[in-house]
């Protein structure tokens, strides 16, 4: 009896034991906020942080089963807020992702850059917005 219960659990664990599990922490997610621009007053505060929340759910779970390789949670916060822009889809077919998932740390660190246009133009809110993802991403080291 014991013995089952015991194997349960561990079987259990195994399931819920992503190499990447990660649920970013307040400070990323203020990071995000910053990065979209989120205004407290538009929705009231609690209303808007729900959305963003759900919305944030979605993409830590696309960024969790799209990384292959071990990362820390600072890159995980990055990359979240980077797929939170782009969104899964096309953020599933980024050489960001390939150059990261080969183990291309350094390499995946500076394709935040490409990402700078919206219509075709390079917009300043990107360039700035992919410089604060990168740095984050790279605050480990690494890069
Ligand atoms: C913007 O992206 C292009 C590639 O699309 C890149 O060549 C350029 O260096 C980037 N600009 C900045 C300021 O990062």
């Amino acid at each position: 009896m014991l013995v089952t219960k015991i194997l349960a659990v561990m079987i259990a664990l195994a399931i819920i034991t992503d190499v990447n599990a990660y649920k970013i922490d307040n400070n990323a997610i203020k990071f995000i906020e910053e990065q979209e621009g989120f205004k407290p007053n538009f929705y009231t505060d609690s209303a808007g942080e729900v959305i963003l929340k759900k919305d944030l759910v979605e993409k830590e779970a696309c960024v969790t089963e799209l990384t292959k390789i071990k990362i820390n949670p600072d890159q995980f916060s990055a990359l979240v807020s980077f797929a939170y822009n782009l969104g899964c889809p096309y953020y599933k077919s980024t050489s960001l992702l390939k150059k990261l998932n080969s183990g291309n740390i350094k390499g995946a660190a500076n394709e935040f850059r490409l990402y700078n246009k919206s219509g075709g133009k390079i917009m300043p809110g990107l360039v700035k917005r992919r410089e604060a993802e990168r740095s984050l991403f790279c605050k480990c080291g690494g890069c």
